[in-house]
């Protein structure tokens, strides 16, 4: 990934920081640098994730997917055992893969109508295997597979830790399993059975985006001017403590779209905590500059635009017309369009002293996706080093989980108690 943050600085920008600070910054950078890798070296809690392309085995992945050769993939999982799967395959194009991260039953009704259940690969991802949403999924789907006449069991691969009730099921039925690594928390296991089953069975290459990951790693160095992950990171800490509590998040490639998604989960879950982290926000170029670009130049200045583009796309032309008002857009490309349209908004916030930072990948293949995720993933565990907060835990997430579970009568758990009595005292 590159970044370019010149116009986050404060020669630029409202909120910017000035070119010296981030220099004292710097010191910081590097004591973070040497605990992130010392976490890494021993495979610490979460520190582990950043070691997923040495450890993810792509062979094991291949040999649960052995024998299938689906049509489509359907990933039944929510929050980090979904996004990531659903970010790798759609910048990679397989518009083959759908999910269901979310109990909405019209939306579930619709999809189980349209895939082509007789072909499709069951993917059920729950790092816990307790996560009501999708133990609920999986119980509908499957119910929906036998009554299609498909034998369920003959087209399911299940990823989950070694016990709790998922793992008893996939077990009774002599599922294939892929393990989840552990000491990887769900929104950093992009690069893990979690994030690439998905892709490998739709034959996406799972090495090149494991060797992409490890590009990232490698380029991981002590000082924020050399290391592009920490760059970003650094810059957005520095800019969070000078007033940015928003982040918005805005890809210039459809493609990219869920991972502005997987984006949010990762800086606000990891981040988002003691009363700290930015707000993320996702938008897309160049749809959103159509409705909330305005704010973001006019409005309060206490954001970070990120934009991020690809330097290369597969790209389509705009035909010539005898429309003499239109003449411009003919010989033109769609492409050249979407950049002329990121560079105009990049120089449009500038000019408005809000702060900006641009990234850009070569290319959506599978190794510059790789990188990419290693490297927003690292850039977050800097900025959880630099804010002192703990960026590999969720107890908002866990504690919500907990109270479902119990209103629904899944356990006896404290939290659905204290739901219960603010219900009654409304
Ligand atoms: O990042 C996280 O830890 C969460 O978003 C989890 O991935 C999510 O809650 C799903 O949990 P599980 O994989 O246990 O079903």
């Amino acid at each position: 990934m590159n970044v370019d943050f010149g116009n986050a600085l404060a020669s630029e920008a409202v909120t910017g920081v000035s070119e010296g600070s981030l220099e004292r910054l710097d010191d910081r950078v590097r004591r973070a640098h040497d605990r992130i890798e010392s976490g890494i070296g021993d495979r610490e809690f979460g520190y582990a994730s950043l070691a997923l392309p040495e450890d993810t085995d792509p062979g094991a992945i291949r040999s649960a997917l052995e024998g299938f050769d689906p049509e489509a993939v359907l990933t039944v999982g929510i929050g980090g055992s979904a996004l990531g799967a659903e970010t790798i395959t759609a910048a990679l194009g397989r518009s083959e893969h759908y999910s269901l991260d979310n109990v909405d039953p019209e939306r579930t009704r619709e999809l189980l109508e349209k895939l082509p259940l007789e072909s499709t690969l069951l993917n059920v991802v729950s790092r816990s295997g307790t996560t009501a949403e999708t133990l609920a999924n999986f119980l509908v789907v499957r119910k929906a597979m036998a009554e299609a006449g498909v034998e369920w069991t003959d087209r399911t691969v299940v990823t989950t830790g070694d016990s709790g009730p998922l793992r008893a099921l996939a077990d009774e039925h002599d599922l294939p399993v892929c393990p989840v690594p552990d000491g990887v928390p769900g929104r950093f296991s992009a690069l893990s059975a979690v994030g690439l089953v998905p892709a490998a069975a739709l034959g996406c290459d799972i090495e090149a985006l494991l060797a992409g990951g490890a590009v990232g790693q490698a380029a991981l160095a002590p000082s924020l001017f050399e290391c592009p992950a920490y760059a970003y990171g650094a810059v957005a800490y520095a800019l969070e403590t000078r007033g940015a509590t928003t982040n918005a998040f805005v890809p210039y490639a459809e493609a990219l779209e869920p991972l502005a998604e997987w984006f949010a989960q990762l800086w606000a879950e990891s981040l988002g905590k003691d009363g700290l982290g930015q707000t993320p926000v996702r938008a897309l170029g160049a749809t959103d500059q159509h409705s909330q670009l305005q704010l973001y130049r006019a409005g309060r200045k206490d954001k970070l635009v990120t934009l991020l583009r690809p330097r290369e796309r597969e790209d389509e032309p705009i035909p010539e017309t005898d429309i003499e008002s239109l003449s411009y857009l003919g010989g033109s490309t769609l492409g050249g369009l979407l950049d002329a349209e990121f560079e105009a908004t990049e120089a449009s916030l500038a000019a408005a002293g809000q702060a900006n930072v641009r990234l850009e990948v070569d290319r959506l293949d599978a190794e510059s996706v790789g990188r990419l995720l290693y490297e927003l993933e690292a850039a977050c565990v800097l900025v959880g080093e630099l804010a002192g907060v703990e960026a590999f835990t969720q107890p908002a997430v866990e504690w919500g989980k907990r109270a479902a579970r119990g209103l629904l009568g899944g356990g006896d758990f404290e939290e659905a108690t204290a739901v219960e009595e603010k219900t009654v005292r409304r």
